[in-house]
């Protein structure tokens, strides 16, 4: 019988091409709590899947040539191939691009918006046109843009904004009212000073500069922006809002979402408030875990650690790295990861405690008693402390596991595989061997060593489940009644006659030294790999890729430009921007100001008494505080920047 439902997601994932081992810790802890409630009766939905659409996508994929939808088909697929390798037991993957997600986050978009929780407005901030990104003044680098490093310009387009500013206080009210909606605590402190009490703007929700999204239902010159798409996944998947009666009614609400730490806001302030519009049960709880962390640098540009999980995975096995990552790190802090730490790891508690165990009681039984586990005689005064050890376990995993604490559940089940090793030197079987009136004492040992181990294996599984089976081959089991949850509390179940047969060993012990040379050697390779490609494209004679075209308007579109030819007649660079020049025109006999982002490329005083084109027609803006009346026309070679001048002596319009 069931004994309910569990519902646990992770983030969407942003189809990069490569994820390293930092990405795949949500996953791995969700994977974790997702069979181990699995095991302890639930009937689970555990959900993933990835966040496709944006700019971004739009042009990496034009740039490799590809339509986005292509270019998201083969790195998606590289992204369930990483979870297949690392066995992750996902119930549903949403895809943002699926129709299922897109019919259904636009029935969102029109429930919000007939309840008046969504309205047009306008959207204003700094924009690079390159790139046709809008960017906060936050994320500008040196005042530049992000991503090209290039000139930015104040501009503002129409959207669509999500009213965030309503839900304030009650946002406030909820923290107060039920804090155990977000862990770890800290961050509810971080939530409600940093940005909510600071005052909530309302969220802008679309954009009409690019066409990668889900259209919005009632003006298809815009797309959803990001957030609204994104977060509306963890509800699309169960059939929100077309079929609510299936798995929503059974899901819903989420027991965990697992996010990292980064996103604890869109997922508490953006997501919550999103619900709250909607009517839809919150969350019973937000987890935002810590970050795993290099020595003074990202994970992206590793250096000398090795951070590919499938290069992990074929040197040490799918379960050394999921052990490590949950036992090494405090799911709600930052960790530091470097081989050394992986390695000792697996050595302490992988080849030693555990290995060592399976591997001295095994041969211990084939030794001592034909291979054949005899049934326990004469008990020792050790085994009423290692039973008690064994079957108290399982109420401290489960509360920790509630918790979320991996670490604390897989230390609780080390310590019953530390007590077991130490009841083999309690009891020092190989003395009791030698004495054949001690063989009822060295029965009982045998047994309970293997019993314990039986236990041990049923605990590990949620974690480790391929070392389960090893375990299992070992001491002669079947997946079956003896290896399921519910039998952890019970001392005594395994079937007395039953054979041992020694297998490989579990985690073979590790050479420290050696194998961090060798680890040294494989990110070097790699390095001089990345640095000869690198050298290969610099040296071609092509420098840089062609910037990708922009989507193609019609000659109507064209028409609205009034193009003029202008004479510079004075040139000066702005006060305020270093990139900026302001120009002083003649346009026919009138005359204008022009600020131009072209500081970077000419000399002011070489421009006067140059004729260029403008657009003559476009909106006047103030740019640093200063008139900017039309714009003149540049063009680029992805290389330089040319202005396009006119090659006739007076100053008649051409358009
Ligand atoms: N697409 C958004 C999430 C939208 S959810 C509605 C996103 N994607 S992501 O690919 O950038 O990140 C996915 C997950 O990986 C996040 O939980 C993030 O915190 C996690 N990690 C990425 N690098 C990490 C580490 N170095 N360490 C731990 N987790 C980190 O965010």
């Amino acid at each position: 019988m069931s004994k309910g439902t569990y519902y646990v997601t992770t983030p969407i994932y942003y189809p990069s091409s490569k994820l390293h081992i930092g990405h795949t810790y949500t996953t791995v802890a969700a994977d974790a709590i997702a069979r181990y409630k699995r095991a302890t009766g639930y009937d689970v939905m555990f959900l993933t899947g990835t966040d496709e659409h944006g700019q971004k996508i739009e042009t990496v994929a034009k740039a490799a040539g590809k339509t986005p939808q292509a270019f998201l088909d083969e790195i998606v697929g590289e992204i369930k191939d990483l979870w297949n390798t690392m066995e992750i037991s996902y119930d549903d993957f949403i895809r943002t691009t699926e129709d299922r997600h897109k019919r259904r986050v636009q029935g969102i978009f029109m429930k919000l918006y007939e309840k008046g929780d969504i309205y047009k407005g306008e959207y204003q901030g700094m924009y690079c046109t390159p790139c046709e990104s809008f960017w906060t003044d936050s994320q500008l680098k040196d005042g530049k843009c992000p991503d090209c490093g290039g000139p930015v310009q104040l501009m503002k387009e129409e959207a669509y904004f999500f009213r965030l500013s309503k839900y304030q206080d009650k946002l406030l009210e909820l923290f107060e009212t039920n804090p155990d909606i977000l862990e770890p605590k800290s961050r509810i402190n971080e939530m409600v000073n940093n940005f909510i009490k600071p005052g909530l703007e309302d969220l802008c929700i679309s954009r009409s500069t690019f066409d990668w999204g889900i259209e919005v239902p009632i003006d298809k010159k815009h797309v959803i922006y990001v957030w609204l798409d994104a977060l509306s996944n963890y509800i699309t998947a169960l059939g929100y809002p077309e079929e609510v009666d299936g798995k929503f009614a059974k899901y819903w609400p989420v027991d965990v979402h697992l996010v990292g730490k980064e996103i604890v806001r869109f997922h508490t302030i953006i997501w919550f408030s999103i619900l709250m519009a909607l009517g839809v049960p919150l969350p019973k709880k937000v987890f935002g875990h810590g970050w795993i962390l290099l020595e003074g640098g990202k994970m992206s540009k590793s250096k000398g650690n090795v951070v590919d999980p499938v290069v992990l995975i074929e040197r040490y096995g799918v379960d050394a790295l999921k052990y490590f990552l949950l036992r090494e790190y405090t799911f709600g802090q930052d960790g530091l990861f470097t081989n050394e730490v992986l390695l000792n790891r697996l050595n302490s508690d992988l080849a030693n405690d555990l290995g060592n165990l399976v591997s001295r009681s095994v041969s211990m039984v084939e030794k001592y008693t034909g291979g054949i586990v005899p049934s326990p005689k004469e008990s020792t005064a050790f085994d009423g402390s290692l039973i008690d050890t064994v079957t108290s376990a399982s109420d401290k995993i489960d509360a920790y596991m509630n918790e979320l604490n991996f670490s604390g559940a897989l230390e609780e089940i080390w310590k019953v595989i530390r007590r077991t090793n130490k009841y083999i030197d309690e009891t020092s079987p190989w003395a009791l061997a030698k004495d054949p009136e001690k063989a009822p004492v060295l029965d009982t040992v045998l047994y309970n060593l293997i019993e314990s181990i039986r236990v041990i294996s049923v605990m590990i599984q949620p974690f480790l489940h391929h070392t389960s089976q090893a375990i299992w081959e070992q001491i002669g089991l079947k997946d079956g009644e003896l290896t399921v949850w519910d039998t952890v509390t019970t001392f005594g179940l395994y079937p007395a006659g039953g054979t041992v047969q020694k297998g490989e060993a579990l985690f073979p012990r590790i050479d420290i030294e050696k194998e961090l040379e060798a680890l040294e050697a494989l990110s070097a390779a790699k390095r001089a790999e990345a640095a000869k490609a690198n050298e290969k494209s610099e040296s071609a004679p092509a420098k840089k890729p062609t910037a990708p075209f922009k989507p193609e308007i019609t000659i109507d579109d064209f028409g609205k430009l009034d193009l003029r030819v202008a004479e510079i007649t004075s040139a000066k660079a702005h006060p305020n921007a270093d990139k900026l020049l302001i120009l002083q025109l003649k346009v026919g006999d009138t005359n204008r100001q022009v600020v131009s982002g072209i500081a970077k490329y000419f000399d002011p005083e070489k421009l006067v008494g140059k004729k260029v084109v403008i657009v003559a027609n476009l909106k006047p803006v103030k740019l640093r505080g200063e008139l900017s009346e039309g714009m003149i026309l540049a063009a680029s070679d992805d290389e330089t920047l040319a202005l396009v001048t006119a090659d006739i002596d007076d100053g008649c319009g051409v358009s």
